[in-house]
């Protein structure tokens, strides 16, 4: 009897190490900026951390966006690209973000900036979100997050929409364009795709 709870024991050790790791284990808490206990906590393509300041302006040189135009940042953090966008091109920009402190971080530094007449923050699930009148999309989640977004992507959004994507490719598709980053000996790209053409691998 004891023999056979120790082999159980065991069993369910080697299971446990193989098994895939839970999405707060994958994340932890600290990094999504939502707790396990938020109902958003499910919804997350991923965690926080922000694009360097040098980084959202090279991922805007590949967009070139023009005044007028509007580009979305699908789980914008702290508003940066949006802001740098708004202030440095004069596009309109809109950001979508689960995470309520973010929302209210990117609404203050938006008004901050006073750049409320281009830049708004929109609280929800970008796979929810209404994004079709994009001109840019820019991304920074991973690369399953963008697997996982593209259909929304090629149904949503309209010919021509150009599409950012710091550090992660989204599987499937073919960059037009691309910027390498090298960080401590790693490449840290930016992907430049287009609509409908980068469809096509
Ligand atoms: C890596 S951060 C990028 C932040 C910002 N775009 C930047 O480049 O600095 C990813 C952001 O996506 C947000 N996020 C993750 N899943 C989301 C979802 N399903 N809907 C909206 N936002 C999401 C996270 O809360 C986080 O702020």
């Amino acid at each position: 009897m004891v023999r056979r709870s120790r082999v159980g024991v065991a069993v369910l050790a080697a299971m446990a190490a193989v098994a895939p790791l839970s999405h707060a284990q994958l994340f932890g808490r600290k990094r999504t900026d939502l707790t396990t206990s938020s109902p958003d906590f499910k919804k997350s393509l991923a965690p926080y951390v922000t694009s360097p300041q040098y980084v959202v302006d090279r991922m805007l040189e590949l967009a070139k966006p023009k005044p007028g135009e509007t580009l979305y940042d699908l789980g914008c953090g702290d508003g940066r690209i949006l802001i740098t966008a708004a202030q440095k091109y004069g596009a309109r920009a809109v950001g979508i973000e689960l995470s309520e402190r973010l929302v209210k971080q990117a609404r203050q530094n938006i008004s901050d900036m006073h750049l409320e007449g281009l830049a708004r923050v929109e609280q929800g699930d970008i796979m929810q979100s209404d994004i079709s009148g994009a001109d840019i999309v820019t991304l920074y989640l991973t690369t399953t997050a963008n697997e996982t977004l593209r259909p929304v992507l090629e149904r949503s959004l309209k010919p021509n929409t150009r599409v950012v994507s710091y550090d992660y490719p989204i599987p499937g598709w073919k960059a037009i364009d691309q910027m390498d980053r090298q960080k401590n000996g790693q490449s840290h790209p930016i992907y430049l795709y287009q609509v409908p053409a980068s469809f096509k691998q």
